[in-house]
Parts: structure tokens; C-alpha cells; sequence
């Protein structure tokens, strides 16, 4: 549960992007990938189905940014309306271990729309604080991602919502989420009560360093 720190490199989210390939599983529940923005869904290289956000969140308009190498970076959900938060509703199943992952970048705006800076809110996964994201100049404009181990209790959805701060509006560009091997981070099930990890760090524990699956 303590800090929120985040990486500003494109191989790593490439390395990562070869993790989430690999847990791959058939159903919406075990395996999500949405491309928050998208006015379309697609499959990209890896063979991975991106969605839209529609039937996952009410609010917030697509803003088209321009593209990247990555292109779930190319759009994004911002939230312009007057209200304190805009909720994701991800379907889960009970009493099972997930790993969350949200990527924002703050891309020029090729639509009339742009996100705008700076800008304060925060994440919340099932109302806890999750990380507060803020952006100051266009130096944060850059790719940043966090990640989350939770574990569902007695409910078939988690409410990931973006709380405007201040400033600004909340956006997102993508929200991916994966079932985990219920043996895994094993510690955020105990005692029967929701919890949820952040992410502080990976490490290589052996692996060569060519590896493509450790950054
Ligand atoms: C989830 O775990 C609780 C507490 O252990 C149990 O009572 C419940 O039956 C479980 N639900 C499912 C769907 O496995
Ligand atoms: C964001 O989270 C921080 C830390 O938990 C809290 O102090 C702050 O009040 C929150 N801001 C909003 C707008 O919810
Ligand atoms: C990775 O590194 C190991 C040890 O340096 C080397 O033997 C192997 O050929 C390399 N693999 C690739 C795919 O480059």
C-alpha cells in the first residue's frame, strides 16, 4: 500500500505488454483490455481484443491524440463533465485474485477537445485511493502506468472511478485487467477483507537480461 511510483519508458510498457500477452484467458471476466477513447475496437499484434469503453463507464468524451508507437496511446477518455467522479464498472468473478493496470499519456489533441493541464484527481478502486495522479507541465505529459493486485470478495464488479482534484480534468488511455492464478500475491486474500497492492517494483530474479519478459 505505499507509494505510487511509475515508469516513464516505452520498453518497459512494451515488456509489460509481452506480460499481459501471456496470461491469456477467454472470457471478458478473466481477461479485459479497454482502449479508453477508441471509437473502435481492435486486435492488435499480440492478438490481444481491445474494446471501447462502451457498457464500462457513462461519462467522459474519446479524444483522439497523436499517435505513438504504442497505439492505445493514441485515445483517450477525458472526463469534462461537471461531476466528482466517472466509474468504470469491471465485471469480475468472486473471491478472485486481479491485476489492474491503467496507462496515461497526455498526448497533443488532434480533436478539438484536449486534456488539459495541469491537472489533479485521483483513482479509486472500489473507493479506496488507488494513486492520485497530477500533472503540472508538459514535462508529465509523458507515459505513466500503475498497477494493482486486488482481490474481489463477495461482489461481480469492481468500481475503478477517476475523482476530479482541483484542476484540470481526469483522463485515461487504457485499463486492462487479468485474472490472476489464485495462488499469487497470495497475502491480498487473507482475513476476508477487500484489500488491494500497489505496485513499487519487479525485479529480475535470474532471467537473462535479454529476456523479453523482464524490463
Ligand atoms: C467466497 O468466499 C466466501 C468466504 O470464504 C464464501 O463464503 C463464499 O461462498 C465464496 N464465494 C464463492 C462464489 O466462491
Ligand atoms: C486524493 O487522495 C488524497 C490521498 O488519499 C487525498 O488527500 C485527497 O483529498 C484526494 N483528493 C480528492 C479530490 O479526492
Ligand atoms: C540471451 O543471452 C544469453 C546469455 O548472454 C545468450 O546465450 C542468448 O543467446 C541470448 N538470447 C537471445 C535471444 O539473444
Amino acid at each position: 500500500m505505499e507509494g505510487s511510483p511509475h515508469r516513464r519508458w516505452s520498453a518497459v510498457l512494451r515488456a509489460l505488454c509481452t506480460f499481459f500477452a501471456l496470461a491469456v484467458s477467454s472470457s471478458a471476466q478473466e481477461f479485459l483490455s479497454i482502449d479508453c477513447g477508441a471509437d473502435v475496437g481492435r486486435t492488435d499484434g499480440a492478438g490481444i481484443k481491445w474494446l471501447t469503453d462502451d457498457g464500462y463507464v457513462k461519462t467522459g468524451m474519446n479524444v483522439q491524440l497523436r499517435t505513438t508507437e504504442i497505439s492505445t496511446l493514441s485515445t483517450a477518455r477525458v472526463f469534462t463533465e461537471k461531476r466528482s467522479k466517472h466509474c468504470y464498472v469491471l465485471p469480475v468473478q468472486k473471491n478472485s485474485t486481479y491485476l489492474l493496470r491503467t496507462i496515461q499519456y497526455a498526448g497533443e489533441s488532434t480533436s478539438t477537445a484536449s486534456i488539459a493541464f495541469p491537472v489533479s484527481f485521483n483513482v479509486t478502486v472500489n473507493n479506496e485511493v488507488w494513486y492520485s495522479f497530477s500533472g503540472q507541465t508538459d514535462r508529465d505529459r509523458d507515459t505513466t502506468f500503475y498497477e494493482s493486485v486486488f482481490y474481489s470478495i463477495q461482489k461481480e464488479e469492481v468500481d475503478a472511478c477517476f475523482v476530479a482534484g482541483a484542476l484540470g480534468t481526469p483522463f485515461v488511455n487504457s485499463i486492462e485487467m487479468r485474472k490472476l492464478n489464485p495462488l499469487s500475491y497470495y497475502e491480498v486474500q487473507r482475513g476476508g477483507v477487500y484489500r488491494f497492492l500497489v505496485f513499487v517494483g519487479r525485479y529480475n530474479t535470474g532471467q537473462p537480461s535479454n529476456s523479453s519478459y523482464i524490463s
